[in-house]
């Protein structure tokens, strides 16, 4: 795992105006074909991916569900181009990420994902704006004006943190850094975001809010979420949740789109599959 997530860089505040990549015709944004991972340690080999096979519609929240080690971390990171496959691939938004130079990978990762992970990975010397203004930094652009400075105030107010700007990581609660976390991972307005347990660190109340700026993104926004979750709490968001066990997909439970997110109707029916 890197100390700091890759941030990505907003390719299309570089280019306003610019068309919005073509949606495939079934809707289809992010596809895992035939995905295998096999670790080598010393002699020893762990196949912590066993032929995985989804598609995420643009726009879907999706969870993935499952027991520790099971291989749902494994996943997110071949799916956001974090890593590679031993075989099979990856395509997001028409690109075959697994066949990419390292080169081209990172650049579509900046592009097109966004990340939050369990720890917010914040840089402890820029204040909250300069961290959610990094991918513009980045990139080059001068995060203080034009649109660049519209869609920071945008993701501020999304996760409810105006009036903070000014304020360091060291000056806010756990819940307030990781809504500093998915500001700056939604900022680039990327084709998916990619989410590792962001409330495993967090109290059920604060974990609570950064659920409710997930959703609020995807539903309000349009933003396709891909979430790793041992929590039917978290997973209860999604539209959909695919149950991951020892390095495939078990089950999968359709939720629909919902302002509710009771989780106990998917509490029911992962007792009913006998998880
Ligand atoms: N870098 C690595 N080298 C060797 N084995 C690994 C590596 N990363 C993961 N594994 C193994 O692959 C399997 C799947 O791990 P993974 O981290 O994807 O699980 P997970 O479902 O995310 O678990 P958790 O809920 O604990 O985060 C486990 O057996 C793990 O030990
Ligand atoms: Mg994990």
């Amino acid at each position: 795992m890197p100390t700091q997530p890759p941030v990505s860089s907003p390719s299309e505040a570089r280019s306003p105006g610019a068309a919005p990549a073509r949606p495939e015709r079934d809707g289809t944004i992010l596809e895992a074909r035939n995905l295998t991972k096999r670790y080598r340690l010393g002699k020893r080999e762990v196949d912590a991916l066993q032929d995985v096979s989804l598609k995420v519609r643009r726009g879907e929240f999706v969870a993935l569900m499952g027991p520790s080690g099971s291989g749902k971390s494994t996943l997110l990171h071949l799916l956001g181009g974090l890593d590679r496959p031993t075989s099979g691939e990856v395509v997001l938004d028409g690109e075959v990420v697994s066949h990419l130079s390292d080169r081209d990978a990172t650049r579509l990762r900046r592009e097109k994902t966004g990340f939050v992970f369990q720890f917010f990975n914040l840089i402890p010397l820029l204040d909250v704006y300069e961290n959610v203004a990094l991918p513009f930094t980045i990139a080059g652009i001068d995060p203080r004006h034009g649109e660049a400075a519209a869609r920071i105030k945008d993701v501020l107010e999304l996760v409810d943190l105006v009036g903070r700007e000014r304020n360091r990581p060291d000056q806010l609660s756990a819940g307030e850094q990781q809504r500093v976390a998915l500001a700056r991972a939604l900022v680039a307005q990327p084709a998916i975001l990619l989410a590792d347990e962001p409330t495993g660190n967090l109290d059920y109340a604060t974990g609570g809010e950064i659920l409710d700026g997930l959703w609020r993104s995807c539903d309000e926004r349009g933003q396709t979420i891909v979430l790793v979750t041992h929590d039917a709490r978290a997973a209860a968001y999604a539209d959909r949740v695919l149950v991951v066990g020892d390095g495939k997909i078990r089950d999968e439970i359709e939720l629909g789109r919902r302002a509710e997110h009771d989780a106990r109707p998917l509490i029911m029916r992962l007792a009913l599959l006998g998880l």
